[in-house]
């Protein structure tokens, strides 16, 4: 049994496998409608979701599986007191594997090491998002034929916007990958991750503006300012319009550049973009389905073993 609490659990043989299943399902979904018949998901989710937590639900669905969960820490024992690991331990009781967000760092992993079935991280706190990374990998991957060799900038909030750290984490073990960091000083990317990429020689740049980098990027990967974590409402108010993608500022990107934001979005992408052939963002929201669905029936499988 595995659990997926980081990106850097899988390696990237395991990476490419679930992207090549995850385009198999796009291909043949006929032949995955059973695949986790009389298996159950719980989806447990302490903090607020629209995609991640109803795309692994449809993914489960499409599978022939069923689902049980809750949607807020208010409607479970977790208000009553009820640890993170006594609570890994009663759901897998009721179900076959699990999927966990929450606020704090580390907990799908605390959930991890009580469970009996695999823990599937949905995110935690500011740390790690890793199925938003696969949804982003196989976007990445369908859109720009290759997951090596690309120049990504990264832009908004990279302090606290967790699926930049994973993405960063999947992408820095392809080859020829170089990162371009767009953010204001204040929400720069935690240096344990910058410290990282140096020690492994993989090339970066911090810049604090998108119109110097544009003309190089093959992928944009834009990212809301998160309000959530900030701990002072001015700062917030400050920075959250730094950066606004609109169609002017598009015109010196490449024509076949990818345009891609995990979404929700607020005011970093003008909707005015959404009709620009390069805009991805909701083509990734479908990816998103399709990973999930490779994910939780590979897991199932039990085909990666600890
Ligand atoms: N991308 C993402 O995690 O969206 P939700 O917060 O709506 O799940």
């Amino acid at each position: 049994m595995k659990s997926l609490n980081s990106i850097l659990d899988l390696g990237v043989d395991e990476l490419d496998g679930l992207i090549a299943t995850a385009k198999d399902i796009i291909a043949h979904p006929e032949a995955y409608r059973e695949s986790c018949k009389y298996k159950k998901l719980a989806t447990l989710f302490y903090e607020p979701s629209t995609r991640t937590r109803l795309s692994f639900e449809a993914a489960m669905l499409e599978l022939g599986g069923s689902v049980l969960g809750f949607a807020s820490a208010n409607s479970s024992s977790a208000s009553k007191g009820e640890s993170m690991a006594d609570t890994a331990k009663i759901i897998s009781c009721y179900a076959d594997i699990m999927a966990i967000r929450h606020p704090m760092d580390g907990a799908p992993f605390v959930a991890s090491r009580n469970a009996s079935v695999p823990v599937i991280n949905a995110g935690d706190g500011m740390h790690n998002h890793p199925t938003q990374t696969l949804a982003d990998l196989l976007t990445i991957s369908r859109e720009m034929g290759r997951l090596h060799d690309l120049t990504i900038g990264l832009c908004g909030d990279l302090k606290f916007g967790r699926t930049v750290h994973s993405l960063i984490g999947a992408m820095s073990r392809y080859p020829g990958v170089e990162f371009v960091l767009i953010s204001p000083p204040e929400l720069r990317v935690p240096a344990y991750i910058t410290q990282k990429l140096a020690d492994d020689g993989i090339p970066f740049r911090e810049v604090e503006t998108m119109e110097e980098v544009m003309p190089e990027l093959d992928v944009l990967y834009m990212t809301r300012v998160q309000k959530e974590r900030f701990f002072n409402e001015a700062d917030y108010i400050r920075l959250k319009d730094t950066y606004i993608l609109d169609p002017d500022k598009l015109k010196t990107a490449k024509p076949d550049m990818a345009i891609l934001h995990p979404l929700p979005r607020v005011n970093e992408i003008s909707t005015k973009v959404d009709a620009d052939p390069r805009a991805m963002y909701f083509e990734q929201v479908r990816n998103g389905r399709f990973v999930r669905m490779a994910l939780i029936s590979t897991l199932l499988e039990g085909l990666y073993e600890d």
